[in-house]
């Protein structure tokens, strides 16, 4: 459906239920760009806590206790002109109750959809204006490209070249586990919380506070962790090596030393080893592409070390790229990326027959 009738203000309802969070946001488009005119997020790591892990059965669930509620708050008094809504990849049972509740939505209402592919979400992520986003310094806060993106999220990890809207080239991904799966797994190994990440980057943390009695009561050896796949030219990634190597040190190390005396330790070097392995490779990508910007995305983007330590390396860079990172809450999953997404797609837009669910879609 091309979109020569629409309004020149164009409002936009995103819903995003691909995983553990039921989310919807208005997004409006005009010349000027895109601006977030909600984003409302309902999370379930309430329920998946007890589990040590996302519960696709309680997962779809609970969204489908939640999508009413989340996009009721999401619209107010706002009459979206558009609908878009993630249709994959992810669980299939939170997909398909975003995506069925779009397509009665768009049915009831005759109002166009466009469907939008999760990673494609992540990387919008940092397409929406300097005043919503703090971090950016380019001139109206948008990446200009070819930007070079890493997404680094817990279902996928990879690199991809952006040259313009509609012409997004893979360079590599993850052979194995994404990198916010391998800090949910360390974390599950380190008798950490759920979501891993936000626990290991808290726990890492605490390695520099001198009064942290535990660690100081016993000399624990320095933990050198495996930096995988750097030496190789290629731009995947691997984290199941480095994942493995956390448990042989937490078996070794635990002979002689409680979990809660090496864990803080095992986390900043399981930390580190991560955010090494995902500049190197980033920083390697933009010798070869020469980006006119690099951005960092996805639920793993939330890391602050990674974000201050992938700035630095950014910074030194002789090509001289903007760089580009999502305030915390766009960095993880949300339906305001997807509806900026779709704004700057709405030639994509169709109708609700033409809209399904995939769990394997690809980029
Ligand atoms: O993008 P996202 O919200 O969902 C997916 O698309 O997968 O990413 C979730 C992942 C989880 O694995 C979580 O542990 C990780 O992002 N994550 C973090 C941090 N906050 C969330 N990883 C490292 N440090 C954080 N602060
Ligand atoms: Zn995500």
């Amino acid at each position: 459906m091309q979109n020569e009738n629409l309004k020149s203000k164009i409002k936009i309802l995103a819903i995003e239920t691909s995983c553990d969070e039921t989310a919807a946001s208005v997004v409006e488009k005009t010349t000027k760009g895109v601006s977030i005119l909600s984003n409302v997020v309902a999370s379930q790591i309430d329920i998946h806590q007890k589990f040590g892990g996302v519960f696709p059965e309680h997962a779809s669930r609970a969204h489908t206790e939640k999508i009413i509620p989340v996009v009721e708050e999401a619209l107010g008094n706002i009459d979206p002109d558009i609908i878009a809504v993630t249709i994959g990849p992810g669980l299939i049972g939170s997909l398909l109750v975003g995506v069925n509740f779009a397509k009665t939505y768009s049915y009831s209402k005759n109002l166009p959809i466009i469907g939008i592919n999760h990673w494609l979400g992540h990387i919008y992520s940092n397409f929406v204006g300097k005043s919503q986003n703090p971090n950016l310094k380019s001139q109206n806060g948008i990446p200009e490209f070819p930007a070079l993106i890493l997404i680094a999220s817990g279902g996928h990890t990879g690199l991809v070249l952006m040259k313009s809207h509609h012409d997004i080239i893979p360079l590599g991904e993850t052979l194995d586990d994404a990198a916010g799966e391998a800090f949910d797994k360390v974390a599950k190994l380190l008798q950490l919380g759920y979501p891993g990440g936000p626990e290991i980057a808290k726990a890492a943390a605490k390695i520099r506070n001198p009064k942290l009695e535990i660690r100081n009561k016993f000399q624990i050896p320095n933990i050198k962790l495996p930096r995988s796949m750097l030496d190789r030219k290629d731009y995947n990634f691997s984290f199941s090596g480095l994942k493995t190597a956390v448990l042989y040190k937490v078996k070794e190390l635990s002979k002689n030393y409680p979990l809660n005396a090496i864990r803080y330790t095992l986390a900043a070097e399981f930390q580190a080893a991560v955010c090494d392995i995902l500049i190197g490779k980033t920083i390697q990508a933009a010798y070869e592409y020469q980006p006119e910007s690099i951005c960092l995305c996805g639920g793993v983007s939330a890391n602050r070390e990674l974000r201050e330590q992938m700035k630095k390396a950014v910074s030194g860079l002789p090509m001289n790229p903007s760089f580009h990172v999502p305030a915390i809450h766009l960095s993880t999953d949300n339906a305001a990326m997807i509806g900026i997404a779709a704004a700057y797609h709405l030639d994509d837009t169709t109708t609700f027959d033409k809209i399904s669910a995939n769990a394997n879609l690809k980029l």
